[in-house]
């Protein structure tokens, strides 16, 4: 499959960053500030390690992207995801709540485009996306909070966009699962949240975005108590 030349997001496609995000983000925004370098020097700065499964999802995801649209990796971390994809030829913007983050995401991948900014309230025109990629960024969040970034994953997208979510697999997103106290070699704070499959599409279903397939992985390693989902949705058109 072959793209055109990666285009970044005109200041009309763009709308003005919430630095700090309306869903009680501290806790979290301060937590990923606190591990960012950490993160990117144990996570990895690429998707090399990932399994398989990982590698093959984004790869769907980008050919079910429309040619030359801008796809948004929301809750983008240090930029590892975004990159990956930025490589297999999509033009990226990322978008996360912390700028401890962000700043690593700018330095080790200069060929995407990064915004500081809550899901909750992104910082993108509506219809702006052709496809938009949530990587284990809504594992710190309720259901109920997922639903509202549901209504802005569907307004940012166009019609037909795509939405590639990715997360950790449970039985009930209502409340946390268990709470991360230490991570990456510092004291953090952050809420862990598991959802089965059918509770994530049936959200995101509510807001439009319509589920094409879903992919369950068995844990792999010590890390992973749990599977995990990813779901491929269509905005509808
Ligand atoms: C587990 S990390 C995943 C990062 C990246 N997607 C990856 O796979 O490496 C979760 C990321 O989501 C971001 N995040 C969590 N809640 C968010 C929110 N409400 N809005 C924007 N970003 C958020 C965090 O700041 C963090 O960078």
């Amino acid at each position: 499959m072959t793209f055109p030349p990666p285009r970044a997001l005109t200041s009309a496609e763009k709308t003005v960053a919430s630095p700090v995000a309306p869903e009680g983000g501290a806790a979290v925004r301060g937590s990923y500030d606190t591990v960012a370098e950490s993160y990117a020097e144990l996570v990895g700065r690429g998707m090399e390690d990932e399994a398989v499964w990982e590698r093959g999802v984004l790869r769907v995801f980008v050919e079910s992207s429309a040619p030359g649209a801008v796809v948004g990796d929301l809750g983008c971390g240090t930029g590892r995801v975004a990159g990956y994809v930025r490589g297999l030829g999509a033009s990226v913007v990322g978008v996360d709540l912390s700028p401890g983050m962000l700043r690593v995401a700018a330095r080790d991948h200069a060929q995407v485009g990064f915004a500081a900014g809550g899901m909750t309230r992104l910082p993108l025109a509506s219809g702006v996306l052709g496809g938009a990629l949530t990587w284990y960024s809504t594992v710190h969040s309720s259901d109920g909070q997922v639903d509202a970034m549901a209504a802005e994953f569907a307004r940012v997208l166009a019609p037909g966009g795509v939405l590639c979510v990715a997360f950790m697999m449970g039985p009930d997103g209502s409340a946390p699962a268990s709470w991360l106290r230490h991570a990456y070699g510092h004291a953090v704070q952050l809420p862990v949240y598991r959802r089965p499959v059918d509770d994530m599409s049936a959200i995101l279903g509510r807001h439009g975005l319509v589920e094409t397939a879903r992919v369950v992985r068995q844990p792999v390693g010590q890390h992973e108590p749990t599977p995990q989902g990813f779901v491929l949705l269509r905005r509808a058109a």
